[in-house]
């Protein structure tokens, strides 16, 4: 089927990955597609919003962060708004990132089926759930923050010809182990890790998939004056130097006791323990809307996991690591994009 922007929507493959993956998780009932060109696998829900993505107005003075999900989005957004907004701690304690900086997509991931309750209740709606692409254009200028997972051919058009756009990324090892932990917590996946990595390195596991063409996307256009592109580990390594670098590509400058105040503002500690990022709302309003889809779901899990490089180890069989590294290799041969896996 054709679709706006010359898009073609596919069914995807029917292989015992995708099988076996699709059973394990009770979110997306209408299960998955896939965009062509680029391959990017998607809820069908999706297909909802994809219009108004492609119409969506982007202005000069935005900023745009992208990512492939749990690479670190979280962590980025919190650092680019309070660089953007004179380090305004009071306000970024006080209001919800989810309201700072949108979501573009988020009600594309959302079946139509949960809409009744997620309107319903007024706190959901406030984290745009039911209307993100609304929300995202309402937010004024100059300096409108959003954030989106999309790989760059589906991003609205002008994106990457009139707005800045940051992009995060982190290795694929830490990023399964972490996006398992989300697939548990919010999309009602009751299925095994092994499951899990099956359908990741398959290139089928929900949203966004694959790994690699999100990053290589994003990759290649890296040296755009308007487009920074970070990793999750650089920031592990040395926080103040990222901050540095994202200040300069925005045109601001802080002393170096400001951007040590901001280090310390971005802890992964201080996040854990800060309401305003640490997603509790988020998980609170996807456990709300969920309320009587079949699964129990891990209501211990937290968005804010471990944040940390290389938990992989404790997760990865040996076949897993030999298999991901087989995978990267694979679909990133012929480029220089390399992967750190350990700081
Ligand atoms: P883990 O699950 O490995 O802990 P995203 O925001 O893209 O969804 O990424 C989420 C990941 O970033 C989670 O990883 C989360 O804990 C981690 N994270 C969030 N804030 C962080 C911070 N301040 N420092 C380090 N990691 C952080």
């Amino acid at each position: 089927m054709e679709v706006t922007g010359g898009f073609k929507i596919e069914e995807i493959e029917d292989t015992p990955a995708l099988e076996e993956f699709y059973k394990s998780q009770g979110a997306f009932k209408e299960g998955f597609i896939r965009f062509q060109p680029g391959g990017c696998v998607l809820p069908r829900c999706f297909t909802r919003i994809h219009d108004s993505i492609q119409n969506f107005a982007v202005r000069e003075d935005d900023i745009w962060i992208s990512s492939f999900p749990k690479c670190g989005t979280t962590w980025t957004q919190e650092m680019v708004w309070n660089i953007v907004n004179n380090l305004d701690y009071e306000t970024a304690k006080k209001v919800s990132l989810e309201d700072r900086v949108p979501f573009l997509e988020l009600t594309g991931l959302l079946e139509e089926r949960f809409f009744d309750v997620a309107e319903a209740e007024s706190k959901i709606s406030g984290t745009g759930l039911v209307n993100s692409v609304q929300q995202s254009a309402a937010i004024s200028s100059p300096s409108r923050i959003l954030k989106t997972h999309l790989p760059v051919e589906l991003l609205p058009p002008h994106v990457l010809t009139k707005a800045k756009l940051i992009y995060v990324t982190r290795n694929p090892k830490d990023a399964v182990v972490s996006l398992f932990n989300h697939w548990r917590i919010m999309d009602k996946y009751e299925g095994t890790f092994d499951v899990f990595f099956d359908a990741f390195v398959a290139d089928v596991a929900g949203y966004y998939c694959p790994f690699n063409s999100n990053v290589l996307g994003y990759w290649n256009i890296r040296d755009q004056d308007n487009v920074l592109f970070i990793t999750y580990e650089e920031m592990k390594k040395d926080l103040q130097a990222v901050i540095r670098k994202v200040c300069k590509f925005l045109e601001k400058e802080y002393t170096d006791v400001q951007i040590s105040e901001l280090a310390t503002h971005l802890d992964f500690k201080s996040m854990k323990n800060n309401p305003a990022v640490n997603k509790e709302d988020v998980l609170k309003a996807f456990e709300d809307m969920t309320r009587g889809s079949s699964s129990t779901a891990a209501k211990d899990g937290k968005f804010m996991r471990k944040g940390e490089t290389g938990d992989w180890k404790n997760k990865l069989s040996e076949e897993q690591n030999r298999r991901i590294e087989e995978w990267v290799e694979k679909h990133t041969q012929g480029t220089d994009l390399r992967y750190t896996y350990t700081i």
